[in-house]
C-alpha cells in the first residue's frame, strides 16, 4: 500500500507531454503541488483557470526565477527536457546539464530534501545515436550526476527514472520492467512514467536509485507499485 506524500511538490516542465500526466496523478493522490511553467497561458489553457493561483512561471534557466519557484517546496519532479531537433531551441547542453544542475543546486539551497528527475535510457551510451543532437544524453547524465551528489547525503533522497521512448497511449495498460545498468531497451507510456514518478516520492525502493523503466506484456494494471520490488537486490 502507498503512503500519499505529505509535503509539497513543485512539477519543472508541467505544461510538457508527461508534465501534464504527473499532475494528473499527483491530483488523483490529492498531493499538494505547485507548477514551474514557462508560460501563463499555456498552462490555464492545459490545467484550467481555477490552477492559476499555483502557477510559478519562469525558465530553469533563469536564476531568479528558479530561486522564486522553490520557495515552500519539499520536493521536485523534473520532467523538463531539451528539444535538440529545434535549432532555434536552447541545447541540451543549456536545458538537459545546465539547467538541471541549476534547478538542483538551487532546491538544495531552498531546503528541498528529495528530488525526482527524468531521464532518459541510454543516458550511459555516449555514441547511442541520439547523441548525435547536442550529445543529449550525455548531457542528462551530467544533469543526473549533480543531482545524484546533491541529493545522496543523509536527510536527503534522489529517485533518477530512465524511461525508455515515450508513447502518448493509455497508462495502467502493460506490465513494466525496472531495470538498473542501462542495459534495457523499448518503450513506455507517458502516463506510467507519470505514476512511477509520482509513486517515487513514497516507496522506499526509489530512495536514492537509478533505474531504467519500459513496459513488458500489454495487461491491465490495478497498480504499478509493484514492479519497485524489482529494484530489490
Ligand atoms: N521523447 C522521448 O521519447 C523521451 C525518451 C526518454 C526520455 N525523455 C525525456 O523525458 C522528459 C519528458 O519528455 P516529454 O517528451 O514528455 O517532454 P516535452 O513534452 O518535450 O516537455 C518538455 C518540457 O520541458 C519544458 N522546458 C523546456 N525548457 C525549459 C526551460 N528552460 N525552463 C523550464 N521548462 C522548460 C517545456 O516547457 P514548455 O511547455 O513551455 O515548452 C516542456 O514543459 C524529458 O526530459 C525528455 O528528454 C523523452
Amino acid at each position: 500500500m502507498t503512503t500519499t506524500f505529505k509535503g509539497r511538490v513543485l512539477v519543472a516542465g508541467a505544461t510538457g507531454r508527461t508534465g501534464v500526466e504527473i499532475v494528473r496523478r499527483l491530483r488523483h493522490y490529492g498531493i499538494d503541488f505547485r507548477l514551474f511553467v514557462r508560460s501563463t497561458q499555456k498552462a490555464i489553457t492545459l490545467f484550467g483557470v481555477d490552477e492559476a493561483g499555483i502557477l510559478r512561471v519562469g525558465s530553469i534557466q533563469n536564476k531568479e526565477e528558479t530561486r522564486e519557484s522553490l520557495k515552500g517546496i519539499d520536493a521536485v519532479i523534473c520532467a523538463v527536457g531539451s528539444n535538440p531537433a529545434d535549432p532555434d531551441s536552447p541545447p541540451p547542453s543549456a536545458i538537459d546539464r545546465d539547467g538541471v544542475q541549476q534547478l538542483g543546486t538551487l532546491a538544495k539551497e531552498a531546503g528541498v530534501r528529495q528530488f525526482i528527475l527524468i531521464s532518459s535510457l541510454g543516458a550511459t551510451k555516449e555514441d547511442h545515436p541520439l547523441n548525435k543532437y547536442g550529445k543529449v544524453l550525455s548531457m542528462k547524465l551530467e544533469g543526473e550526476n549533480t543531482i545524484r551528489t546533491l541529493f545522496s547525503t543523509p536527510e536527503y533522497s534522489h529517485t533518477i527514472l530512465r524511461p525508455g521512448g515515450l508513447l502518448d497511449t493509455f497508462p495502467f495498460q502493460h506490465t513494466l520492467v525496472f531495470s538498473t545498468g542501462d542495459i534495457i531497451s523499448g518503450s513506455i507510456s507517458r502516463g506510467d512514467i507519470a505514476e512511477t514518478a509520482v509513486l517515487s516520492l513514497t516507496e522506499p525502493q526509489a530512495r536514492n536509485t537509478t533505474f531504467e523503466l519500459v513496459q513488458g506484456d500489454e495487461e491491465p494494471q490495478v497498480s504499478l507499485s509493484q514492479y519497485f520490488s524489482q529494484l530489490e537486490i
